[in-house]
């Protein structure tokens, strides 16, 4: 029975990770896969969640399971970060939220109930895009459409092709968006455009989905909520895949959750129920301990400050990077201009290397990138910097 399958080719990101393990040459430097590295390039655990745990471990006294949604103060406070304290979609109880196993899973729950509870047709996706958006819809059987994003000569956002692109999407098409640090490019609209997207979704009738999983990386919790907070004020129906990997370094817990939004309380319970329903067929119920370490951290105004500290210095680390990168490459002698690396959001870098580019700087100088160009700027150390910028100057 098994012996026609083919070898699945390996994940374009967790390959590299698994490719970066068996690397033998110790100066190998990764900058695959979308994980937050201190200045000594470790992956630490945030504090606050560190203290979270001990409280936990203390306190502690059942491993009974979960309700299918998870953790309702877990969700509670979801909601908050997403849609700010006491706005109306919480208050008026149009929200929904579902504990998740990470950002991905939030997208397959997404995906699921669109497929078997909407009408709609086509989930528009932006090019480029993280791989596993095409994945994940492909895994339901929705069909993918794709909207223009990203102008390679400028190195900026494709504005108007975006909106000629999305003009084709269709009343009840899903418009899939990155709610801030788009993944690959670290480009996001800017306040006004989020304003005429929200605009254009709503007279058009889309159902948006926003994919969330950095926030905090861009300019801050609030700030980088604009985006889907814009479109909550238009929309009377939204849907939200949102992760704590990167914000809470929660990334082998698997702590996300789905948010539904709907036009009024009684719908949002009946279409809440159909996502407990698909909940139950994936998993059953979700595992207890980064959701639980996340509640405690955002129930307590102390440990919630220093976790929104320690965000900063991460986000903060990032942009000294940036700005040390481009400069270095410049004195090493690059003589194309880099200076849009500063203007990216967020952890990565598209950095227009392209895919023989990008070989060789894994075949000749043991540094890992994804083949898109897509560089992730946190895993550039003051201990790696140096060799990184002299050979991405030998490739270029
Ligand atoms: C990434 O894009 O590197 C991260 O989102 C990790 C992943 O699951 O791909």
């Amino acid at each position: 029975l098994f012996n026609h399958i083919q070898a699945a080719p390996a994940d374009p990101i967790l390959g590299l990770g698994e490719a970066f393990k068996a690397e033998l040459r110790p100066e190998k430097i990764n900058l695959g896969i979308g994980v937050y590295k201190d200045a000594n390039g470790q992956t630490p655990i945030v504090q606050a969640v560190k203290e979270a745990e001990k409280r936990l471990l203390a306190k502690e006294n059942t491993k009974n399971y979960l309700t299918i949604d998870g953790i309702s103060e877990f969700n509670i406070h979801t909601q908050a970060l997403l849609f700010g304290e006491n706005a109306q979609v919480i208050t008026q109880k149009r929200a929904k939220t579902a504990q998740s196993l990470g950002g991905t899973g939030a997208l397959r729950i997404a995906a699921e109930f669109i497929k078997r509870h909407t009408t709609a047709q086509n989930v528009w996706i932006s090019t480029p895009t993280w791989p596993n958006h095409n994945a994940i819809f492909n895994a339901v059987g929705i069909t993918i459409k794709e909207y223009r994003y990203y102008n390679k000569e400028t190195k900026s956002l494709d504005w108007n092709n975006l909106i000629a692109d999305l003009a084709h999407a269709e009343k009840g098409d899903v418009v899939l968006l990155h709610g801030c640090c788009h993944n690959p490019t670290g480009i996001d609209p800017t306040p006004e455009q989020w304003e005429t997207l929200a605009k254009m979704s709503a007279e058009k009738g889309w159902l948006p989905l926003f994919d969330f999983a950095y926030q905090g990386f861009a300019n801050g919790l609030e700030e980088d909520a604009f985006g889907l907070r814009t479109f909550a004020k238009n929309h009377t129906e939204l849907l939200v895949a949102s992760s704590f990997s990167k914000n809470f370094g929660l990334y082998n817990e698997r702590v996300g959750a789905f948010t539904l939004v709907a036009e009024n309380e009684n719908v949002a319970n009946n279409a809440f129920s159909q996502v407990k329903s698909i909940i139950r067929v994936l998993y059953s119920n979700p595992s207890s301990h980064g959701a639980s370490a996340v509640a405690t951290v955002l129930a307590d105004n102390e440990l919630k400050a220093n976790w929104i500290a320690e965000l900063a210095e991460m986000r903060n680390r990032i942009k000294q990077m940036r700005a040390k990168f481009v400069e270095l490459l410049k004195q090493k002698g690059a003589t194309q201009n880099f200076d849009f690396i500063i203007e990216q959001n967020g952890m990565f870098s598209f950095s227009g290397l392209t895919p023989e580019q990008v070989d060789r700087l894994r075949d000749e100088f043991a540094i890992y990138a994804v083949r898109s160009g897509r560089i992730n700027v946190a895993g550039i150390t003051e201990a790696n910097i140096n060799a990184l910028c002299d050979a991405i100057v030998k490739v270029l």
